[in-house]
């Protein structure tokens, strides 16, 4: 195994420039136009896993996106490492943001990535994170040193919520069976400070519709007179937080679980810097739940933003009018054991029962999904710790995300599998913002991690 550095120094260039391919691909699940290429790139992946030495590869058909499936078995006594991952990739708007195209990858120095980064979408997110597993696989095949059996599971959907996976995994539940699910979609804390995620939110997403007149009114007929939209929608917004920044809806927090000072504890020797948060953000104050720290606001709380709010005139120059219809999009990141459907329904009653008279409310849920703890007292998360310590020559610190992976707690419903997410971005990576980018380091540590976790994990 200790012949993975030199593997790596060896075949760098070509994994990079293997890599910057793949990031060519525009794989946009969330827009109908890139369909075409979504399935270019399901194709690639096919063709890179063949290639790193899986002996069956097949590209699984799904009423959406198709799912790359592929597998390496050297002994079916062995236990089985499944690696899940994504290919597609969010939109990569505002495009004039971009100092680059999104599509044509450029490597830039930057200062925290003093060796250079690869700007592109879908660099970090998922791409660059799910291409380290193959060539991990690519070095361990190569060099005789897979310990165990692998699968691969790399879908198209992961932007749009997984809904076709949702599907594949209930009805392959002997196809994927695994001793652990191995992924890497997460960030570390920094490139000198390993980390590993051990939790992620849940996530409920709902857009919400506020109508009063049957048509657009000329706002000196009618202003004062008849409910406008917009006014109504943003005050029932605004009633969603109280004065400490506390969520209004009834029951949204009983099931919370709330943290032992002892765990707080524990998660406040993670380093953080509050000044440097601040400085990269160019904000000059923090905002949020009274009584919880900013890592903890931005992890183990629940949370409820709106992501975008539309209605009435936004053209050029003043149009005087009262809309018939304000809108909303509704997003609520949701701590382990809320269930996303209960708060969806939480939320919509509240919603409705906080509507004055003279307007319609209507809810419609998006996608959404449960938190995730990954437990630290097993094998398996000992194995991550043990690959990091054997890479980073550092100890790796356990963080719970603010991110969600919904399909995350639904491999362990489905399959009865624990996941370990051993994510080698960093926050500051920009995913899913303009100028996307994975460092060439993170890039090359992570494969060089990986095998490592195959090791321990089979040589406990
Ligand atoms: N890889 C991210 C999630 C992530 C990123 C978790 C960094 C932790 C750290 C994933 O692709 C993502 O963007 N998830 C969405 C939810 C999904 C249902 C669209 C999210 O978290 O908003
Ligand atoms: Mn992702
Ligand atoms: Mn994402």
């Amino acid at each position: 195994m200790d012949s993975v550095k030199n593997y790596i120094n060896e075949n760098k260039d070509r994994f990079i420039a293997e890599l910057i391919e793949l990031l060519k691909m525009p794989s946009i699940s969330a827009d109908a136009a890139y369909s075409q290429d979504m399935l270019n790139t399901a194709d690639a992946v096919k063709n890179a896993l063949e290639k790193a030495g899986c002996d069956k590869v097949e590209i699984c058909e799904t009423p959406g996106y198709p799912i790359v499936y592929g597998e390496k078995t050297i002994d079916p006594a062995l236990p089985t490492v499944l690696v899940y991952g994504h290919y597609d990739v969010q939109p990569a708007d505002p495009i004039e943001l971009w100092e680059s195209d999104p599509f044509e990858p450029v490597i830039k120095k930057t200062d925290i990535h003093p060796d250079g980064a690869i700007f592109a979408r879908g660099a970090c997110d998922d791409k660059g994170q799910m291409f380290m597993h193959v060539k991990a696989l690519e070095y361990m095949v190569k060099n005789n040193v897979l310990p165990c059996n692998v699968k691969f599971m790399i879908e198209g959907e992961e932007e749009i919520g997984s809904g076709s996976l949702s599907w594949f995994v209930k009805n392959n539940h002997e196809k994927l069976k695994n001793d652990i699910i191995l992924i890497s979609d997460t960030s570390m804390l920094a490139n000198d400070t390993p980390s590993i995620t051990t939790g992620l939110r849940g996530l409920s997403y709902v857009e919400v519709e506020v109508t009063g007149a049957n048509r657009d009114l000329h706002s000196g007929l009618y202003g004062g007179a008849v409910a406008n939209p917009i006014n109504v929608l943003t005050k029932m917004i605004a009633s969603l937080h109280d004065e400490n920044n506390r969520i209004t809806i009834p029951h949204f927090y009983d099931k919370v679980e709330e943290l032992s000072q002892a765990e707080r504890d524990e998660m406040a020797k993670a380093p953080f810097s509050l000044e440097a948060y601040k400085k990269a953000l160019d904000i000059d104050e923090v905002y949020g739940e009274k009584g919880y720290t900013t890592t903890e606001r931005a992890s183990i709380r629940p949370t409820l933003d709106v992501n975008g709010i539309w209605g009435g005139y936004t053209g050029q120059g003043a149009k005087t009018v009262i809309p018939s219809k304000a809108y909303a999009k509704i997003s609520m990141r949701l701590v382990p054991n809320q269930d996303n459907h209960e708060i969806t329904e939480l939320f919509t009653k509240h919603f409705e029962s906080i509507a004055p008279a003279g307007v319609r409310v209507k809810v419609t849920p998006h996608h959404g999904g449960q938190g995730y703890v990954t437990p630290t007292d097993t094998p398996a998360y000992q194995a991550a710790v043990k690959a990091c310590q054997a890479s980073f020559g550092k100890e790796p610190i356990p963080v719970r995300s603010g991110g969600s992976i919904p399909i995350v707690a639904l491999f362990e419903e489905e399959l009865g599998s624990k996941s370990i997410l051993l994510g080698f971005g960093l926050d500051s990576d920009a995913i899913h913002s303009p100028n996307e980018h994975y460092g060439i380091f993170n890039f090359l540590k992570g494969i060089e991690t990986i095998p490592w976790f195959y090791h321990y994990f089979v040589n406990k």
